[in-house]
């Protein structure tokens, strides 16, 4: 009995570790998506892996009527809340000129600062939807990438991979170089589950409008200075506010939630949520940019996350990206 117990044990001690080892070997599709982007965007200790450069700004969100009637969360209920939001360019370049077309989709983040002292974020970007269903598929569209330099055989990785998935094309022909990011419209892609006070459901994706909406054409855009858009911010917030209107695509109740690259019908009803003033500059952006994460899936009571995949694997990547560039 005493032996078969210790066999037991040994047993389960030699197997833990197997098993642990053998997750080591194996990393996580976060794990490797952020290790594709290295690959992709090269080494740049203390900088996101993904949209590096930015810029950080703060201000506050008042939300309309119509948005508590469809959430009961805290950010809905009228009162003024505090943001801090960050813009950004994407890559994991964090020189890239703002005005390359590998800078879009451009990123906006907003942490709201509740009364209690929690924190919910958004993080929304200019593609009107997402190139890929799935994580496992980014890490994939990613590695293509990564294996068709200019002088790689025909047809590339990436040709193939994008013959499989047109909805890579499709998703890029959405993006352009705005005047600024005042001047930009962000999409939340990744659909969210409102319940409001009576526990009613509704699907929604963010929408955040500018007042007025300036594309670029792809010359004008080379032909700005590299930080047009990171100089052009403060600049602008020293004359006076930003104002952008956060909204919300309504699901029909058959709309599936669950791939963030298949855009809703654009005839559904689209609800103003709220307007979100953007007032300051933060003086010390680079170090205030360094201790700041956001995350698609910090969330409140009333807004749950759907059944879409993407929401995990971003969860997962950001928090990897964040503990690599904090070392
Ligand atoms: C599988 C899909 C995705 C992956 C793996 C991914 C990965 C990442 C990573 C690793 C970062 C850096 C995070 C950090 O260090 O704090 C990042 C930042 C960002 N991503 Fe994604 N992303 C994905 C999809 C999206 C989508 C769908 C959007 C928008 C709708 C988006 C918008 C942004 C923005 C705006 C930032 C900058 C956040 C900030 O300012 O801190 N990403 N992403």
């Amino acid at each position: 009995m005493i032996k078969s117990k210790h066999l037991a044990l040994a047993a389960a001690i030699m197997w833990i570790p197997g098993i642990s080892v053998c997750q080591a070997q194996t990393p996580s599709v976060e794990q490797q998506i952020i290790d594709a982007m290295t690959k992709a965007f090269g080494v740049h200790p203390g900088f996101r892996a993904n949209h590096a450069k930015g810029i950080v700004v703060e201000g506050h969100f008042k939300a309309t009527p119509e948005a508590a009637k469809l959430s009961k969360a805290a950010i809905f209920n009228g009162s003024t809340i505090p943001v801090t939001v960050r813009f950004s360019d994407a890559t994991g370049v964090p020189n890239i000129p703002d005005g390359s077309s590998h800078a879009s989709p451009h990123g906006i983040a907003i942490k709201y600062h509740l009364p209690d002292g929690g924190e919910t974020d958004m993080v929304l970007n200019s593609l009107k939807f997402f190139p890929v269903s799935t994580g496992e598929e980014f890490r994939d569209l990613l590695l293509a990438t990564v294996a068709s330099p200019p002088n790689a055989p025909k047809p590339t990785k990436l040709e193939t991979f994008i013959k499989a998935h047109p909805t890579v094309p499709m998703a890029l022909a959405t993006l352009a170089t705005p005047d600024s990011f005042a001047d930009e419209n962000y999409f939340g892609v990744d659909a969210f589950i409102f319940v409001n006070t009576a526990g009613k459901k509704q699907a929604v994706r963010y929408i955040i409008e500018p007042q007025k909406l300036v594309h670029l054409s792809e010359d004008a855009a080379d032909k700005e200075p590299p930080n047009f858009l990171m100089d052009e911010l403060p600049k602008r917030l020293a004359k006076g506010p930003v104002v952008f209107h956060l909204k919300a695509q309504l699901a029909a109740p058959d709309d599936q939630t669950k791939d963030p690259a298949q855009p809703w019908p654009v005839d559904r009803p689209v609800v103003d949520l709220g307007v979100l003033t953007i007032d300051k500059a933060v003086p010390d952006s680079m170090d205030a940019q360094k201790k700041l994460l956001f995350l698609p899936g910090q969330l409140i009571d009333g807004i749950q996350k759907s059944d879409d995949p993407l929401i995990d694997v971003r969860d997962g990547a950001y928090a990897i990206s964040f503990s690599r560039r904090s070392q």
